[in-house]
């Protein structure tokens, strides 16, 4: 890729005049163009932010009939990924998922995907009504990481439907995993393809790919068909903003946008939508040199931590499934030391105010990016090496080792889809009574993030045994109806 001279940002652009127009403004949002800001909020984030904070005027488009800036600003981001069609997108790579899901999958047909998605992959399954075929990933036991999916796995999942006289309706895979291992891509959408299958790719942590020759090839560039970017999460838009490509022309196109303008607000914000246009606008400029800064210190962070005693870092190495590995993920295992994630975190941010990305059972995943600078990176090695020079000293590690504790996945049996699932009726019953019931909502512990139950499935007793371990150990259950999960909801009436 060679540098863009004179690059644009058509939405950022738009929004700057029209926010200077002395215009007698009689429409939403109520703020009134920040004339009526609250005083807490611009003490916090300035008036200017409210002034530009516009909505659906002429001058500025339509983001679900797109024309004028808008549309620009999405071809312009098209040319730079390499798509044939980008969508901005304000539910995050959330409401993408979805609506690449629905839009491909319709109820009764199946998705293959892999069964540690992330929770929106689990939603669209609900929304879409289809059913899912999963992929067990395989784990690296002593980093208790999940690995990426290979073409094997994918091939052998579409195999097992055609001897059930099924094919899939779309294969998902998420790639790059949240500690950044990615598959082979190229392989999987040419096997996708040979079958007529579309391919759909989670690469929400992997927005940044193809613009250093050290970061992985993108989804987009190994054939993927829907690919969906948190721009938010490693390029520098607003949280929130991600961006939906697609290529090749398997995929209906106007579905996909009639599933968007379902799933998203009819109010999108403007700013999200102009930060994804000044975030492409940003790479732009220099889309081969931008990420040399970051990578450097990534590289260094790297090579001081692996000579520390006691400090594992995670590298391709320790994954041959994986042809890449994202270089800017910094996964640091201390189970040598004798600690686990959440205590070698514990004393990273209370004595050296380090903040990471994810805490695993036996590792922490930094992510270095755009805004990451050398002091911080020394903080975070010079915090690392004090504390292997105390725990190295002070602890055996073979006492204080951290169990495995994946989920039990060899223990899966779906006896609802997840959509019948999510509307049957429910009850609350003990943790230790619901074995033998069938789920009826998701949990999902963090650490290590991954659905433990779908609704629809049944809970046995291995399951609850891991449950009741992980909680134990600190873990958290977001969104469940009981995060201590003493009880959980079960199908089916009382
Ligand atoms: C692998 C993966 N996919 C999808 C998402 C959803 O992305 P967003 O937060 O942009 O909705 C996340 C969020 O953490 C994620 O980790």
């Amino acid at each position: 890729m060679t540098p863009q001279k004179n690059v644009v940002e058509p939405l950022v652009s738009a929004i700057k005049s029209s926010a200077q127009k002395n215009a007698a403004s009689f429409h939403f949002p109520g703020h009134n163009r920040g004339n009526a800001a609250p005083a807490s909020m611009t003490g916090l984030i300035g008036r200017t932010a409210f002034v530009h904070d516009l909505t659906v005027l002429h001058e500025l488009g339509n983001l679900f009939c797109p024309y004028g800036p808008i549309l620009e600003a999405q071809v312009e981001a098209a040319k730079l990924f390499g798509s044939s069609h980008t969508w901005f997108l304000v539910g995050g790579t959330t409401c993408g998922i979805q609506a690449a899901i629905m839009s491909t999958c319709s109820p009764g047909q199946v998705l293959i995907l892999p069964r540690n998605s992330h929770i929106s992959a689990i939603s669209a399954l609900v929304l879409s009504g289809a059913v899912p075929k999963y992929i067990i990933p395989h784990f690296l036991d002593h980093w208790d990481v999940a690995a990426a999916i290979t073409p094997s796995q994918v091939s052998k999942a579409i195999q097992e439907l055609e001897m059930e006289g099924k094919k899939a309706a779309a294969v998902f895979i998420t790639s790059p995993t949240y500690h950044g291992l990615c598959s082979d891509l190229t392989t999987i959408s040419e096997l996708c393809h040979s079958h007529k299958i579309p391919l759909i790719v989670d690469e929400a942590h992997g927005a940044h790919f193809g613009f250093h020759s050290k970061l992985p090839k993108s989804a987009l560039h190994q054939g993927a068909d829907l690919i969906v970017q948190s721009t938010h999460k490693v390029l520098c838009s607003l949280t929130q903003s991600s961006m939906l490509h697609m290529s090749g022309n398997i995929v209906d196109k106007d579905k996909v946008s009639r599933c968007l303008r379902t799933l998203q607000t009819t109010s999108p914000s403007f700013l999200l939508l102009a930060s994804l246009d000044a975030a492409r606008a940003q790479i732009s400029e220099n889309p081969d040199s931008v990420f040399n800064r970051a990578i450097a210190l990534a590289d260094e962070a790297k090579r001081v931590l692996k000579q520390i005693p006691g400090i594992s870092v995670l590298e391709s190495s320790s994954f041959p499934a994986s042809p890449a590995v994202d270089p800017l993920r910094l996964t640091v295992g201390f189970w040598n030391l004798g600690l686990s994630g959440s205590e070698a975190d514990e004393i990273l941010y209370k004595d050296y105010e380090v903040i990471c990305e994810l805490i695993g059972n036996r590792s922490i995943t930094y992510v270095l990016n755009l805004g990451t600078c050398r002091e911080h990176v020394h903080r975070l090695v010079l915090g690392i090496k004090r504390l292997a020079a105390t725990h190295g000293s002070i602890s055996k590690p073979e006492k204080k080792m951290v169990n495995n504790v994946h989920a039990p996945f060899d223990d899966i049996t779906m006896s609802m889809i997840p959509r019948d699932a999510f509307f049957a009726s429910k009850r609350k019953v003990a943790i230790r009574e619901s074995i033998g019931e069938v789920a009826g909502e998701l949990i999902c512990p963090y650490p290590p993030g991954v659905p433990v139950l779908i609704p629809g499935e049944v809970v046995t007793e291995k399951i609850v045994d891991y449950l009741l371990h992980v909680t134990s150990k600190g873990a958290e259950v977001n969104g469940a109806s009981d995060s201590s999960l003493s009880s959980i909801l079960v199908c089916g009436k009382l």
